[in-house]
Order: structure tokens, then C-alpha cells, then sequence
């Protein structure tokens, strides 16, 4: 027997279960520490009333005879919700039909599981920083990763090098960590070059109701030729509040064909086999989501942890700190505080203010220095965690 020797080459473990654990140590030896987490971005909103009544009148009706569902007639997802994420996309003039969307238990899943259709010799061109999990799932496979890098010049927004071969291409706009988003021709220049090397690129829409700007883009489709080139793989956890419900979806068009296989084919295939879909209360649960009242009740939510960013941005332009994000992204990307590298900013803050961030240097090599925010706590625990960061900067 051999193992998967390819884990020998990834960190012992995964970044929020690093800082998680850091956490849990220093709250066991301080049981007394009021530890504010501005961490992973988890949501503390409550679901919205909306989703909360979909959701129980669904298990209701699988407490009946005629209201019952077993396991669902389709892996890729009940129908009602595809074709109401369909109508999502058509009122931002994106034509999808329901085929090409496939309902997952969340945009991490499939942004991991996506990689089984690709073969291990590849190459994937990943943005540094990024959202760990890409790098970390094509480690795992073994598949070989070459980064672009987002810098402050750049605004953190990566073109692509003509001169730098990749096959899959992760795109991530809003981008997490940092908040940046590709304006339509960024997005453009990422197609083209995904065509002309015959790459597919794969783009992260999570963050895409968080912008507020008519003129960016929220899919990668609003630009010509993706259906060529893109999978997108988008999800209910930041929009509305599912990061414990778990709901996401998956586009992978039907114009999309590699080495004469249709990729929408190959991931049915892939799904039909090692997934058996997501349960019947979890789809009423996303579709009440696009309803008019349910829609409006999450958008209160994002609008409440914009606020937020207001006021974590206001902290930090009274200090002269350096940030991107938390305008069109629940994420706040800031410059340590008196040059510290990332990590002992992270201990600092968590021992001398009892605030939990997450270290820039884990999101890749090019977050040392920096340091993420999240927008998702409550306003009171916000504000009070601001006051502390505040007490803390100017005391380096
Ligand atoms: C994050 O904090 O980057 C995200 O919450 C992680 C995730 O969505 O899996």
C-alpha cells in the first residue's frame, strides 16, 4: 500500500484549523479572555425569516405521505432551484439553463472535487494571495502550481503573463483576502488568454453579492467567450448566511469541451457517482434566497456587515494604516501595524487585545506584511474589537 505521498508537501494543517487551534490553546489557558473573532468568515446573522419559513415548511412536508422525497431524482439538483439561479443570472443578461447548473453543499467542495476532471499533470497558475484551499487542493494531487502575484501595484489584480504557461486558471473576484475585483476588462484579458492556451479557468464567484458597483462584473460569464473556457462555482454561505446550512452551486457550461470530452458530461458523471446531492429542505431552504422577500432580507444582512467594514475602516484611516477591500467584499486587507510580519501581529492582537484576525502570510507569500479583517461579527463586537486594535497599534 502506498499513501498519497503528495501530502508530505502541504502544511500539517489547513489554515483556519491552524488558527482555530491557536484560538481554542489561549482561550483554555485564559477561560476569562472576552475573545472577539474577526477570523474565518463565518456569519453571525441570523437566516432570514424568508429562508427559515421555506425551510420548515419543507421538512414539514417530508413529515407527510405525499410530501415525502428520498434520494433526489437528479445528483446535479432539484430543478426548482437550477432554474431559480438561472433566473439569478438572466436579470444581469446571463443566459444559463438549468443543465449547466449543479447544486453542491458549498463552493469549497466543489472547487476541491472540480480538480477530478483535470488530469494530475497539469499545471495551475494560482493568485498569491488567495484563498488557501486552491493551492492546497491541487498540492494534494500533486499537480504543479505557479503563482501571479497581487501586490499593492497591481491592485491586487493580476493580468496574465503570455510568457507563463498554466492549464487551469483560479480566478477569485471579489477577491478573498483582499476585496479587490476585476472590472469586465481584467476578467476579459483572463478569458483570451484562457482560450488561447487552451486552458479553463476556474472562477470563485462567493463574494459576487457583495458588489455594489452596477459596472463590475459578478460572473464571469457577463464577458464574452467564458462559456468556452470558465466553471464557476458560487454559494449561498456569504449571500445568505449558510455557512452552517451549506448550499452552493457549480456552472459548468455546456459549450465547454476539452480534448473532445464535454466537461458538463464528465462533472454529471463525476457527481452521479461520488455525490448523492443535497438534501430537499436545504434546496426550498436556497430558493426562498431569490424570492423578492428573501432576497431583500439578505441583502439587509450584507448591508449590516458593510457597516461594519465602515466602521473597521474608519479605525484604520484614523490610524494611517494601509487597506483594500470592505466596499464591494466583507474583507478588510490592512498593513501590519508597526511593520510587524503577519504572524506575530496575529499573536499580538489575540494576547494583547483578544482579537482574532487571520495572518496575511496564510493566504500565500505575498500577504506577509499584511493582514484580513472579516466584516462578519456583530456591530457591537465590531466596534468594541476596533477600540482594542486601536489601544494595540498605537502602543507599537
Ligand atoms: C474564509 O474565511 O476565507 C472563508 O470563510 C473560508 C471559506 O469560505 O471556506
Amino acid at each position: 500500500m502506498r499513501i498519497n505521498a503528495n501530502y508530505r508537501n502541504i502544511k500539517d494543517s489547513y489554515l483556519f484549523s491552524t488558527i482555530g487551534q491557536k484560538v481554542s490553546a489561549y482561550t483554555a489557558a485564559h477561560p476569562e479572555a472576552d475573545v472577539i473573532r474577526l477570523g474565518i468568515g463565518d456569519v453571525t446573522r441570523p437566516l432570514s425569516p424568508a429562508v427559515v419559513d421555506a425551510m420548515a415548511k419543507a421538512a414539514r412536508e417530508l413529515g407527510t405521505a405525499e410530501g415525502f422525497h428520498g434520494y433526489i431524482p437528479s445528483e446535479q439538483g432539484y430543478l426548482f432551484l437550477r432554474e431559480a439561479i438561472a433566473d439569478y443570472y438572466a436579470r444581469r443578461g446571463v443566459t444559463l439553463s438549468p443543465d449547466e447548473i449543479f447544486i453542491s453543499d458549498g463552493a469549497k467542495s466543489d472547487l476541491g472535487n472540480l480538480l477530478d476532471l483535470f488530469d494530475a499533470d497539469n499545471t495551475a497558475l494560482i493568485p498569491d494571495p488567495v484563498y488557501p484551499a486552491y493551492v492546497d487542493a491541487n498540492v494534494m494531487a500533486g499537480r504543479r502550481v505557479v503563482y501571479c502575484d497581487a501586490t499593492v501595484e497591481n491592485g491586487f489584480l493580476p493580468l496574465p503573463d503570455e510568457g507563463v504557461h498554466a492549464d487551469l486558471i483560479y480566478i477569485c473576484s471579489p477577491n478573498n483576502p483582499t476585496g479587490a475585483v476585476y472590472g469586465r476588462e481584467g476578467l476579459q484579458k483572463w478569458v483570451d488568454y484562457a482560450l488561447r492556451h487552451d486552458a479553463v479557468l476556474l472562477f470563485d464567484a462567493a463574494y459576487e453579492a457583495f458588489i455594489e458597483d452596477p459596472s463590475l462584473p459578478r460572473s464571469i460569464y457577463e464577458v464574452e467567450g467564458a462559456e468556452r473556457c470558465a466553471i464557476e462555482v458560487c454559494s449561498f454561505s456569504k449571500m445568505a448566511g449558510f455557512t452552517g446550512t451549506r448550499c452552493g452551486w457549480t456552472v459548468v457550461p455546456e459549450a465547454l469541451e476539452r480534448e473532445g470530452m464535454n466537461l458538463n458530461r464528465m462533472w454529471m458523471r463525476r457527481q452521479s457517482t461520488k455525490y448523492n446531492g443535497t438534501p430537499y429542505v436545504i434546496h426550498r431552504a436556497a430558493e426562498a434566497v431569490f424570492t423578492e422577500e428573501g432576497y431583500r432580507q439578505c441583502m439587509e444582512s450584507i448591508a449590516y456587515y458593510k457597516q461594519n467594514a465602515r466602521i473597521m475602516a474608519g479605525t484604520l484611516d484614523q490610524l494611517g494604516i494601509f487597506y483594500t477591500g470592505g466596499v464591494n467584499s466583507p474583507y478588510i486587507w490592512l498593513r501590519c501595524p508597526g511593520g510587524l510580519d503577519s504572524w506575530t501581529f496575529f499573536d499580538r492582537l489575540l494576547e494583547q487585545a483578544n482579537v482574532v484576525g487571520t495572518p496575511g502570510e496564510g493566504f500565500g507569500a505575498n500577504g506577509e506584511g499584511f493582514f484580513r479583517l472579516t466584516a462578519f461579527n456583530t456591530r457591537e463586537k465590531t466596534a468594541e474589537a476596533m477600540q482594542r486594535f486601536e489601544r494595540l497599534a498605537r502602543s507599537l
